[in-house]
C-alpha cells in the first residue's frame, strides 16, 4: 500500500521514511508546564498550534495529563490517544474511554507506530515524567516549543534541551514575541536534535 505524501513538510535532517518521533509542548519563561495538574494559561493560538500539528497524528501521553483534560474533550478526537501507566486498573479504565494504554513509553512508541497510517509523525505530548524520558532515552528528534513571556509558579517542568544535542530549526516570529489574543507573548520555536 502507498503511503500519502505528508501534509506538512519535513525537516531537511529527516529521512523521508517515517513516523518520526516529535514532542510538543508550551511553557512558561521559567520552564514552568504545570501546575496543580493543569496548565496555568489559556493561549486560543497555541491551542489550534497544538491541534494543527496533532491532528491525524498518534499522540502519547502519560496518565496524569490524560487526567488532566476535560473529559468532554477526550481521547482527543482524530488522533489515537496512546496513554502510559504502570496500573493494570487505569489501564482497563482507559480501554474502556477508547484510550490504548501502554505500560511503557517504549512500548507507546511502537503502538503509536504500528497506528500512524499515513502520518508522518507520532506526538509525544506529555507531562513532564514523559518528556524528560524521551529525553534523555533519546527517543525522539525534533521539539516543538511554544515559549510564552510569561513566569507562572509551577510543579511540573519542561524537559532541558542541551545546546550540545539539540539545534533551533525554526522560530516564529524570528525575534520577539507574537501577542495572544489573551494579551500574552507568545512564539514558536522548532528543535531539531543534533
Ligand atoms: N504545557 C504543556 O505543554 C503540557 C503538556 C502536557 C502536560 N502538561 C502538564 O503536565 C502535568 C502532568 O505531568 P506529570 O509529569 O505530572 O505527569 P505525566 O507525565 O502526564 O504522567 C505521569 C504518569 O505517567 C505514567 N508513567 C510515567 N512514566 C512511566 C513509565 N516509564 N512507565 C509506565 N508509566 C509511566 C504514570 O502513571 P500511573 O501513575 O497511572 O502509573 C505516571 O504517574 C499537568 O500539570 C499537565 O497539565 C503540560
Amino acid at each position: 500500500m502507498s503511503r500519502t505524501p505528508p501534509s506538512r513538510p519535513l525537516l531537511p535532517s529527516e529521512p523521508t521514511t517515517g513516523p518520526h518521533i516529535g514532542m510538543i509542548w508550551a511553557q512558561a519563561r521559567n520552564g514552568v508546564i504545570g501546575a496543580a495538574g493543569t496548565m496555568p494559561w489559556h493561549v486560543p493560538e497555541d491551542m489550534a498550534r497544538f491541534r494543527n500539528l496533532t491532528h491525524g497524528s498518534p499522540v502519547i501521553m502519560g496518565r496524569k495529563t490524560w487526567d488532566s483534560l476535560p473529559e468532554r474533550f477526550r481521547p482527543l478526537p482524530g488522533r489515537t490517544n496512546i496513554v502510559i501507566t504502570r496500573d493494570d486498573a487505569t489501564s482497563r479504565e482507559l480501554a474502556e474511554e477508547s484510550a490504548v494504554p501502554a505500560s511503557s513509553l517504549e512500548e507507546a512508541v511502537e503502538l503509536a507506530k504500528a497506528r500512524a497510517e499515513s502520518a508522518h509523525r507520532v506526538w509525544i505530548m506529555g507531562g513532564g515524567a514523559i518528556y524528560a524520558e524521551a529525553v534523555e532515552k533519546e527517543i525522539a528528534g525534533l521539539a516543538s516549543v511554544t515559549r510564552f513571556d510569561l513566569e507562572v509558579d509551577g510543579d511540573t517542568y519542561a524537559p532541558v534541551l542541551e545546546p550540545q544535542q539539540w539545534e533551533l530549526a525554526a522560530a516564529e516570529p524570528a525575534s520577539g514575541w507574537s501577542i495572544s489574543e489573551s494579551g500574552i507573548g507568545y512564539r514558536f520555536e522548532t528543535y531539531q536534535r543534533i
